[in-house]
């Protein structure tokens, strides 16, 4: 099988599912985000403040490319990856897209703690959120398949996944 990539708005669950995933189909786990912040040699947080996100961006289309040519990895991308028409292009090369999707409620009460998200940090309210995933919404929708992530455990998710991607498999077999 080829990759399963996994897109979707902050705090739709995409690390924590994807580790999970990974580990049950045996296949590498990588976080875009985690390649970016080892290669900068700072956070994300700092790549915003000292370089701004266009800079961010770039480095983040740069080491989504370089994935080309990965086989059995499950790849969680940073929840802007698919707003550039190029990045969506090289995830559909690289594999089947799934977006996790929740609502901007269930989002907010997920980050309210967290100061991890440059895009949130300075205004982290319920009309934010919505504004972004709305502007976002035909991105996310470019997906093989959407999973609605709100109620469900890791394990739930994951399980959805495979059973969808078993049914696609055979369907791609018909
Ligand atoms: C971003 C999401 C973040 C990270 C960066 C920008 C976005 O990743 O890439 O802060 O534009 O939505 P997560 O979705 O993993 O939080």
């Amino acid at each position: 099988m080829g990759n399963i990539i996994l897109t979707g708005f902050m705090g739709t669950g995409k690390s924590s599912v994807g580790k999970e995933l990974a580990l049950r189909l045996n296949y590498r786990y990588i976080d875009l985000d985690a390649l970016i912040v080892a290669e900068a040699g700072i956070s994300i947080n700092e790549i915003f403040t000292r370089d701004g996100e266009t800079a961010f961006r770039a480095i983040e289309a740069r080491l989504l490319s370089s994935l080309k040519g990965e086989e059995n990895m499950v790849l969680s991308t940073g929840g802007g990856a698919v707003i550039a028409g190029e990045n969506r292009r090289v995830l559909r090369e690289l594999g089947m897209v799934i977006n996790l999707v929740a609502p901007a409620e269930e989002i907010l009460l997920r980050l309210r703690h967290e100061h991890d998200r440059p895009l949130l940090n300075n205004d982290k309210s319920l009309e934010r959120i919505r504004a972004l995933i709305a502007h976002r919404e035909p991105f996310y929708a470019d997906a093989d398949v959407r999973i609605e992530t709100c109620g469900k455990t890791v394990a739930g998710i994951v399980d959805e996944i495979l059973i969808w991607l078993k049914r696609a498999g055979a369907r791609g077999q018909a």
